[in-house]
């Protein structure tokens, strides 16, 4: 399963990509917003500073919501830098997109997706990754996993090359639970991926092994 960051901030995505096991960036508006990346041309330089800092794919969002002005703006994103994957919103003119990017060599990332339709639909539009919100789901007593495992299983049924991008990961069980379904890409914050590295008794374990090492030297 690659792991992806999901953040706009540049010192944390640095520290995932020292930890040498990061495969992408996703951000979105409200990422940005929250790094304080304001204006159209700060944040497409922004986008540009994070693809120099990873090796592998950087969502970017399309901020238009008809057919012109996604194609417009997605092409634009495309042209920033060959790691951008342009992300587009599940509604129809985003399918619409979707389908016109995949058409002309772009790759997509359709976000927003909350149900297995969704994503069904944006598989026969060709998008490169599908994210499901599972964080959101569990937020309204709705079981995101599941919704998870029902999109691998739709895609396996078909072979759909569309990869399954686990989006609004909250935590390290949700980043364990979608690489036991077979989730392709998981998108969460530093903490989710840090949080693997954690057991108490590696810790005991740890200490016991330097301090028997400080009894012999
Ligand atoms: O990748 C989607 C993500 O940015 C949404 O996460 O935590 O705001 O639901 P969250």
């Amino acid at each position: 399963m690659k792991f992806f960051i999901d953040t706009a901030n540049l010192d944390q995505i640095r520290e995932a990509q020292d930890l040498g096991v990061l495969d992408g960036v996703t951000t979105n508006p409200s990422l940005m917003a929250k790094e304080g990346i304001t204006g159209r041309n700060n944040i497409l330089k922004h986008y540009v500073d994070i693809c120099n800092i990873v090796d592998g794919d950087v969502s970017a969002e399309v901020i238009a919501t008809d057919f012109e002005g996604m194609v417009k703006e997605g092409e634009q994103l495309a042209e920033l830098h060959e790691q951008i994957v342009v992300k587009v919103p599940m509604i129809k003119e985003g399918i619409k997109a979707i389908k016109y990017f995949s058409d002309n060599g772009i790759r997509t990332n359709c976000t927003l997706v909350f149900s297995a339709g969704q994503a069904l639909l944006a598989a026969k539009a060709g998008a490169t990754y599908v994210s499901p919100f599972i964080g959101r789901l569990d937020d309204i007593s709705t079981d995101g996993l599941n919704l998870i495992a029902e999109i691998r299983l739709i895609y396996d049924n078909y072979g759909f090359e569309t990869q399954i991008l686990a989006a609004s990961v909250r935590h390290t069980m949700h980043v364990l639970e979608c690489a036991k379904i077979g989730s392709d890409v998981m998108t969460g914050p530093l903490s989710s991926i840090e949080g693997l590295l954690k057991h108490p008794l590696t810790d005991i374990g740890l200490e016991k092994f330097l301090a028997d090492y400080k009894k012999g030297n």
